[in-house]
């Protein structure tokens, strides 16, 4: 049997904050107690690593529930792969991934899942689980989902955006939503009108608009709330839950509020780069905003404070970062003359359990809600609590020793994602990672990293543990 303690650190949850020990063994957490009461000093004794959080905070693992490593798109593939982007992930806190596994067109959904298991398997420093993107909603595809639901493969996402790529129309949306609320599955949609943005987009080539800021012009906020509601319409007339990825503009964030307030079953999430950027950032001269190019866009800075919002009053329940790398050099640069051939993604994977402690220290969120927001919600969500995302005897010993008074800037320099540029250069940030261990074992030891790639496992998942 391997034992590790951890003394001396504030634990927060999702639900409560304490001065306590934790006793890990074979990988799980075993025990807290009280720092220095006689049941914590009596661990010490016979076990294999003791580590010192004095002065820390120790808290679960992150859980990152929206990633792209090594997604192919935008006319070339994200530049993280698994190992790399783990690694990073690791470096930043976060010990779950859930990675989108892609249904080609034409093709099944267990082609695209075996396709996504191969790329992942033995690469990750970390846990992993998969959603499924479904571009191609037919008979054999919704009989698939059933399966899918029942081996740990428990949501979908779905897009309104990207006519002839994952676009879905409304009647494979509605019949999607209809499997899944049969199913138990729980589908995620991106809430773009992408009939309308195409049309926008083309009228802005012809007009000569060809910088990085007029993608965020085109794709409307209207155009995100307007799909927004209707996926939320048609949830409702399936009869199944929603859950909104990646919200950027208030309208859509208000949609979500409004459908809540009905009782509805629909969730939302957003993403770091909503709430610490904005046009500002696409508008920068000459070819930089590039590096800001994602879908849904960067919004003006006005909406930051409704989506804070958003996640104080429960309105968003997630935060993840929807990490889809390019690089500056060679891949951003395609779109050069033509916004509309930028690819769409932003790193972040390693930057999100920061951001939001800044957050914490900005005063926009209680560290509570920190550990909810980015571990507790989001393993509830997908069905990996409480294995994943608290600490609490039987859960798997993912844990962080953050140390919340480090100082720390934020630059590609130093950052381990494999992608040349950072979307937050030069900002300062209070809080940084110390050590963390992924079932037990360290994967990042006092800012080393001690991991591997293959320590990593597939994690099978449950259904939506919001709905019962
Ligand atoms: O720009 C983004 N978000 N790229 C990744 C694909 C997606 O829509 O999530
Ligand atoms: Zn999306
Ligand atoms: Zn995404």
């Amino acid at each position: 049997m391997s034992r590790t303690v951890v003394r001396g650190g504030l634990v927060i949850t999702a639900a409560e904050e304490t001065h306590a020990d934790v006793l890990i063994e074979n990988g799980r957490i075993a025990a807290l107690a009280a720092s220095d009461s006689p049941a914590a000093t009596g661990w010490t004794a016979g076990a294999d690593r003791v580590l010192d959080a004095t002065g820390r905070y120790v808290i679960p693992g992150g859980v990152d529930a929206h990633t792209h490593m090594e997604l192919p798109f935008g006319g070339t593939a994200a530049s993280d792969t698994f190992e790399s982007g783990t690694r990073a992930a690791a470096w930043g806190g976060t010990t779950t991934i859930i990675d989108f596994a892609v249904q080609s067109q034409g093709a099944a959904l267990r082609a695209g899942l075996d396709t996504w298991h191969a790329k992942a398997d033995g690469q990750c420093a970390i846990d992993y689980a998969f959603h499924m993107i479904v571009s191609d909603v037919n008979d054999a595809t919704l009989r698939e989902m059933d399966g899918l639901v029942a081996e740990g493969l428990t949501s979908f996402k779905l897009f309104m955006a990207y006519p002839g790529v994952f676009y879905s129309d409304d009647g494979q949306i509605l019949r999607a939503m209809q499997q899944a609320g049969g199913n138990g599955g729980l589908i995620m949609m991106h809430a773009e009108n992408g009939l309308a943005i195409d049309v926008l987009v083309q009228q802005a080539l012809a007009r000569g608009d060809t910088d990085p800021r007029f993608h965020g012009e085109v794709r409307k906020a209207l155009l995100e709330a307007e799909a927004t509601h209707r996926a939320i319409r048609l949830a409702q007339v399936a009869g199944a839950p929603l859950y909104v990825v990646h919200v950027s503009a208030r309208e859509a964030a208000a949609e979500l509020a409004r459908a809540r307030a009905e009782e509805l079953p629909v969730f939302g999430e957003t993403c770091p780069q909503y709430l610490f950027l904005s046009t500002d950032n696409l508008a920068e001269p000459g070819f930089e905003g590039a590096k800001y190019v994602c879908s849904t866009p960067l919004r003006p800075k006005e909406h930051q404070a409704a989506l804070w919002r958003a996640l104080r009053r429960d309105d968003l329940q997630v935060v993840s970062t929807d990490h889809c790398p390019f690089c500056f050099a060679g891949q951003k640069e395609l779109g050069r003359g033509d916004f509309s051939k930028i690819p769409n993604g932003l790193p972040g994977v390693e930057n999100r359990m920061d951001l939001l402690h800044q957050a914490v220290v900005d005063g926009h969120l209680s560290r509570r809600r920190w550990i909810e927001l980015a571990c507790a919600a989001p393993a509830r969500m997908f069905g990996l609590y409480p294995k994943k995302g608290t600490l609490a005897p039987g859960a798997d010993a993912d844990l962080v020793i953050y140390d919340p008074h480090a100082e720390q800037t934020v630059s590609a320099a130093t950052h381990h994602m494999n992608v040349d540029y950072s979307a937050y250069e030069g900002r300062r940030l209070t809080g940084r990672v110390q050590t963390v261990l992924s079932r037990g074992e360290p994967v990042i030891t006092d800012r080393e990293f001690t991991g591997r790639a293959g320590h990593g496992a597939y994690t099978p998942r449950g259904t939506c543990q919001y709905l019962h």
